[in-house]
């Protein structure tokens, strides 16, 4: 599933980062070698870095997400 329609980054794209140690939106972006454009993917990465610590239940809850209307629980 792709996180960021602009870069046409996907959910796996994201999740690999995440285990090689990307923590942050910014450095995320910086690691794919892209910039963010419309901004509207910067929640759902938060939440997946977030949720580094449990990335297979991160996935499920990821999935029930509305990409565009994300509100993550904090
Ligand atoms: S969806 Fe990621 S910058 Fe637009």
């Amino acid at each position: 599933m792709y996180v960021c329609i602009c870069n046409a980054f996907t959910e796996k794209q994201v999740c690999t980062a995440i285990r090689k140690g990307i923590s942050t939106p910014s450095g995320l972006f910086r690691h794919l070698g892209c910039v963010p454009q419309c901004g509207k993917c910067v929640p759902t990465v938060r939440y997946m870095v977030k949720e580094t610590d449990n990335l297979s239940s991160a996935s499920v809850h990821y999935d029930e997400i509305d990409h565009f209307g994300l509100q993550a629980a904090g």
